[in-house]
């Protein structure tokens, strides 16, 4: 890898001779010595390794341990010893979390004060969902959500509003998102394995055409788990984090038009209000941290049958679209999806986007997972239903986790168009799905406890489209 260059904690540093798949969790600590950022797992799930990242679209918490070198250049990045001010001074959560005892071994402190840092900076207030992805083992959560709340009224530090300063000085001078020489390591052409981080479309399509072998990294919440945990060489990679041409969302003709470098957060905000159900079931989509990082593109082409954003996505109708060279091709997301872990994709093919609907007041998501926060579904089921006059006129069924890949109900969507919208229908449809799937056992759930729970989610949606609480967030003893 060639120079990276970035703030961090406020001073421009140049990274070189680095492999492109090195992150920053292990340069930090083991090349900076900035030890205050911890390894917890490694794979994201626990928020020790919580960086601030800043760039022309703002500040937000992201995963050092999974967040590769040359993901930051032209970004600036502030650790826990950036929090803490110039002459040592205590930003406000810092000081919030000595006064209501927000810390006991402090292993994941650092972690906590930088989310709760960024959330400060961004006035967000949603404490739970902020720090939903930051784990403790022995504080207990109440005293860390009660010094989120007590520094809501400070204002953010002046050391902590510099970097998009620098980022809008950058931008505003007209400087590119990524270095030059980053850009020229890798080689259009492709004779020189390493790195390549693409400005646009154009530049991606033409060299993904050339290296068809090459691994596409997106958000890196996949992928960043192939190296620190599988150990695997990547080489040669393509970052797409630089793609702006592809973080576009457009509403035309009724339908929202995503494009595949759109963050799951980016999507959560914009389908929040035009799919709520679809919001809520992105809200619950990993963490903070994992949803500033992931993006829908690489959700739907790693073609896992446990993610989330596909079930919703096919019960919407959605079509993708795929782009190899020059050519561009649209099909019904389902048709994607050909067996565990294969996919409709040919050699320097990628996914472009992905077009549905913007609004579906049928539309209702489920996601069954074994905890309710930061957790992987065991089944995702996602159902819309159109009646007119009584009578079931339209019927969309896709599930995550009961089958190799995400699937419609075919059997139980068929046993409900044309019939009258009761709940002797739903049953029926319910009865149906046995049809539809034979899941696995694995870990996060037994084969019968899957079907069981697909087909009871089938009574629920009824009883949810009919205004009963059915939410564990609703119900009320
Ligand atoms: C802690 C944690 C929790 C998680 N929780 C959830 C969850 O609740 N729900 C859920 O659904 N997922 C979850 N995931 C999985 C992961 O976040 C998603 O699959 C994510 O959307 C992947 O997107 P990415 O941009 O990070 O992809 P990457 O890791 O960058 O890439 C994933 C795959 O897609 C390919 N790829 C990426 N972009 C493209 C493109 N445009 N065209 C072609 N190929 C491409 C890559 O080459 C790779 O094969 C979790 C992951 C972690 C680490
Ligand atoms: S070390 Fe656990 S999320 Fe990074
Ligand atoms: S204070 Fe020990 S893990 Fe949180």
């Amino acid at each position: 890898m060639s120079d990276v260059a970035f703030h961090l904690n406020g001073t421009l540093v140049r990274v070189a001779d680095q492999p492109p798949t090195r992150t920053l969790l292990d340069w930090l600590r083991e090349d900076r010595g900035l030890c205050g950022t911890k390894e917890g797992c490694n794979e994201g799930d626990c928020g020790a390794c919580t960086v601030m990242v800043t760039d022309a679209a703002g500040s937000r918490a992201l995963n050092a341990c999974i967040l590769f070198l040359p993901q930051l250049d032209g970004k600036a990045v502030r650790t826990v010893e950036g929090i803490t001010g110039p002459g040592g001074e205590m930003h406000p959560v810092q000081a919030a979390m000595v006064a209501q005892h927000g810390s006991q071994c402090g292993f994941c402190t650092p972690g906590f004060v930088v989310s709760m840092a960024v959330a400060h900076l961004n006035g967000a207030r949603d404490h739970d969902d902020q720090l939903a992805g930051n784990l403790c083992r022995c504080t207990g959560y109440a005293p860390i959500i009660r010094a989120a709340e007590a520094a809501e009224s400070e204002p953010a530090p002046y050391w902590m509003t510099s970097d998009s300063a620098f980022i809008l000085a950058q931008v505003s001078r007209g400087m590119p998102a990524v270095s030059p020489s980053v850009r020229e390591t890798a080689g259009m052409g492709g004779s020189a394995p390493g790195a390549f981080s693409p400005r646009d479309s154009d530049e991606l399509a033409e060299w993904y055409l050339a290296n068809p072998d090459a691994t596409l990294i997106a958000g890196a919440t996949d992928v960043g788990l192939w190296v620190t945990k599988q150990l695997r060489d990547l080489a040669p990679v393509a970052f797409l984090n630089g793609v702006e041409d592809l973080q576009g969302i457009e509403v035309q003709g009724g339908q929202l038009h995503v494009g595949a470098c759109v963050t799951i957060a980016a999507l959560r905000a914009a389908v929040a209000e035009r799919l709520p159900s679809f919001g809520e079931l992105l809200r619950r989509y990993a963490s903070e941290q994992v949803r500033n990082a992931a993006t829908i593109g690489g959700n739907i082409a790693n073609g896992s049958p446990i993610g989330d954003g596909p079930p919703a996505l096919i019960a919407l109708g959605a079509t993708l679209h795929l782009r190899r060279g020059d050519e561009m091709r649209s099909l019904p997301l389902e048709d994607f999806f050909l067996d565990y872990r294969k996919q409709d994709r040919r050699p320097g093919e990628f996914v472009a986007g992905v077009s549905f609907p913007e609004q579906a007041p049928g539309l209702r998501c489920y996601k069954i997972s074994k905890r309710f926060d930061q957790d992987i579904s065991a089944v995702c089921g996602c159902f819309n239903v159109t009646v007119d006059g009584g009578r079931v006129t339209s019927a969309r069924i896709a599930f995550g986790g009961m089958a190799g890949v995400p699937k419609r109900a075919a059997r139980a969507e068929a046993a409900l168009v044309g019939q009258p919208w009761t709940i002797a229908t739903a049953e029926a449809a319910a009865q149906a799905m046995a049809g539809d799937f034979t899941p696995l056992s694995d870990m996060r759930a037994s084969a019968a406890y899957r079907l069981t729970t697909a087909q009871n989610l089938m009574l629920r949606y009824f009883h949810d489209l009919a205004g009963v609480p059915v939410s564990v967030l609703e119900v009320r003893a």
